[in-house]
């Protein structure tokens, strides 16, 4: 069975984007605050591990733009709207489109041996949390309010008990914590 893993940043006030998806708040804003030299704040630790990622149409659609690929690993983006003809050329060899709920999904994947799957955008998160899909989660909160955008959480059918593990904060003050998902 494979297994799900989030590593995601939010604003203080619960949200992974803009509501037009942008990510300034984040990443490249002058007044933002800005990672040490040579820190990455556990990420490439955590990618490592993974066998591949999992992700939604809506982060596709932003991380399609960046320059140079991101992703070392293979990358599956879940959507219902898109097809691999979708896909940029550029991208086919490390890009492919499925559909289906988030357990058929993760059962196909870990026929192709997967055991780790990293799990990002805050809709494919929710869904994959509200099926027990989630083993574990690194969020890191920036100080900033941005009083609107795609929200991390949303609705739950019951209470969903998160294990603490550990908590780090960073020069800037992002606090970064650990919760393993019960
Ligand atoms: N702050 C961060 O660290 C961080 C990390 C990741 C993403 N982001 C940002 O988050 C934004 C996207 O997040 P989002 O919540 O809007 O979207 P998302 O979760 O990335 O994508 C949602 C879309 O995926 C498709 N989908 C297919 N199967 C699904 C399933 N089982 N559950 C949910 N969706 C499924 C649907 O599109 P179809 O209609 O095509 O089926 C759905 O509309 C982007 O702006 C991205 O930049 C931020």
């Amino acid at each position: 069975m494979t297994t799900g893993h989030v590593f995601i940043a939010v604003s203080l006030d619960g949200y992974i984007a803009r509501p037009d998806g942008s990510l300034d708040w984040l990443t490249g804003a002058p007044d933002g605050p800005s990672a040490p030299e040579g820190e990455d704040f556990g990420y490439a630790a955590f990618i490592e591990r993974m066998d591949g990622l999992v992700m939604g149409r809506g982060t596709f659609d932003v991380v399609a733009g960046f320059d140079p690929w991101p992703y070392a690993i293979p990358v599956v983006v879940l959507s219902s709207s898109m097809q691999n003809d979708d896909v940029p050329e550029a991208l086919r060899d490390k890009v492919r489109v499925k559909q289906g709920a988030p357990r058929e999904v993760m059962d196909a994947l870990g026929r192709e041996g997967w055991t780790r799957a990293y799990i990002d955008g805050g809709k494919v998160i929710q869904s994959f949390l509200r099926e027990g899909l989630i083993e574990d989660m690194v969020i890191s909160r920036l100080p900033v309010l941005i009083g609107s955008g795609l929200p991390l959480f949303g609705a739950v059918d019951g209470d969903v008990r998160l294990e603490h593990e550990a908590t780090r904060t960073y020069p800037g003050g992002m606090v970064q914590s650990r919760y393993g998902v019960g």
